[in-house]
């Protein structure tokens, strides 16, 4: 047993125990428990992912290992630290870049590296140095003397990862490490990620939406929705477990959706029916509702709705839900052979299919089996999240810690 326990202490860089965030106190109306207790384990040199939809505790998970926030309770230990009894010997050992860009674009790549490290007191000898070796790292050695409203969306990206790596941290936060960005951009920062990796030996969590970004680079994967952590392990592990193929059907109209889920419930092999949610549906998420905290952070939008009216409106939006998805994503076993029974179902039933595809269980289909809700949509729900970013920032609004 000791030698167990001896054994975790040197392959985990990373314990999360209990880890708790509620926003708001207990008479608050719109308190948000956003992280609820969760507990797991990074081991040394692994890429660790967080998957999870808009909302989900992701940033507020990091920004509680990172020591920006304190927990409400719980706590995690990196690398022998504790979060909240060791902060600053937790930062020697972890860098992080933010979801949001915190570049300063009036500076050069090179006085934004030298500003973050003065903060960190590295000397005028060592900051020189280091500020070489990491933009080599990250490719941007030539661009040192270049202003950073001239860097492309990538090239900040990149100028945010070399920042974050000058006091040597043994781990890396990288919140959305790619968001916005088009898919060669994303590749380059990709294979940035698996040199730090593989090439310097840190360890690397990372939160995406992008399923082939989880899939091409974590070692395991963590899909954390509504502040719980609802599956974790290898991707390979995650689809096998959904024991069987996948077959999406849209159909015509959600009516017809329903008539033929109600009738296959009981066909035989099948593990698992889900409705994916459209984006409509999504779009009416009540946490887009005036009153309530934003998803992502921020202090809620203007006004003030009363504890009942919002529960009434959050089931109202959920039975809307409900009526909208035109989507069924099943889970059978041998699904190719049972394709023609499923078509003659629809047929007896007079519904019409508007598209069937069949495939192997693909990290979306993980997705949507843990959360009932694809990808896709959350895209269309990051749309949302983003407008009512602006609409808080011209306002002035800003993050609560
Ligand atoms: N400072 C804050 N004050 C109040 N509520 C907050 C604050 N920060 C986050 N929240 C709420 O906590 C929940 C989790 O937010 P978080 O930013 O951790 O989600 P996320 O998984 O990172 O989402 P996204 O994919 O949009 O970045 C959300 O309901 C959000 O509105
Ligand atoms: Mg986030």
């Amino acid at each position: 047993m000791t030698d167990i326990l001896d054994e975790n202490k040197i392959t985990n860089i990373i314990e999360v125990k209990n880890l708790t965030k509620t926003f708001g106190a207990d008479s608050d109306p719109m308190k948000v428990e956003a992280v609820k207790g969760i507990n797991f384990s990074v081991k040394k040199g692994e890429i660790f992912g967080f998957l999870g939809p808009n909302g989900a505790g992701k940033t507020t998970t990091l920004n509680m290992l990172s020591t920006l926030l304190f927990s409400t309770s719980g706590t995690a230990i990196i690398n022998n630290s504790d979060i909240i009894k060791e902060p600053d010997l937790v930062r020697k050992n972890i860098g992080m870049v933010f979801q949001e860009t915190s570049v300063d674009i009036d500076l050069t790549g090179w006085e934004n590296m030298e500003l973050h490290a003065i903060m960190y007191g590295l000397d005028k000898k060592t900051r020189t140095k280091r500020i070489k070796e990491m933009l080599e790292i990250v490719d941007l050695s030539d661009k040192a003397k270049t202003l950073v409203q001239n860097y492309s969306g990538g090239m900040k990206r990149r100028l945010e990862i070399a920042r974050g790596l000058l006091h040597y941290p043994n781990c890396l936060f990288l919140d959305e490490p790619t968001i916005g960005l088009d898919p060669q951009t994303r590749r380059s920062i990709w294979d940035h990620i698996k040199k730090l990796n593989q090439e310097y030996g840190i360890t690397i969590i990372l939160t995406t939406h992008y399923m082939e970004e989880a899939d091409e680079l974590c070692d395991r994967i963590c899909i954390i929705d509504h502040g719980e952590i609802i599956a974790l392990d290898t991707s390979e592990n995650l689809k096998a477990k959904l024991k069987g193929d996948t077959i999406l059907m849209e159909f015509e109209n959600n009516k017809d959706l329903i008539k033929f889920k109600d009738k296959i419930k009981d066909f035989p092999g099948i593990n698992a029916i889900k409705l994916v949610m459209d984006r409509n549906g999504i779009a009416l998420n009540p946490q887009n509702m005036p009153g309530h905290p934003p998803m992502g952070g921020g202090p809620p939008m203007p006004g003030k709705i009363p504890k009942k009216m919002m529960k009434q409106m959050q089931q109202m939006m959920m039975k809307m839900k409900d009526q909208h998805s035109t989507k069924l994503n099943i889970t059978i076993e041998n699904g190719g052979e049972k394709i023609p029974e499923l078509i003659k179902i629809a047929n007896d039933l007079e519904v019409k299919i508007k598209s069937l595809t069949i495939k192997q269980p693909s990290l979306e289909d993980v997705f949507i089996h843990y959360t009932g809700r694809s990808i896709r949509a959350e895209e269309g729900e990051g749309r949302i999240h983003l407008i009512r970013k602006i609409i808080q920032s011209r306002m002035g609004g800003g993050r609560r810690h």
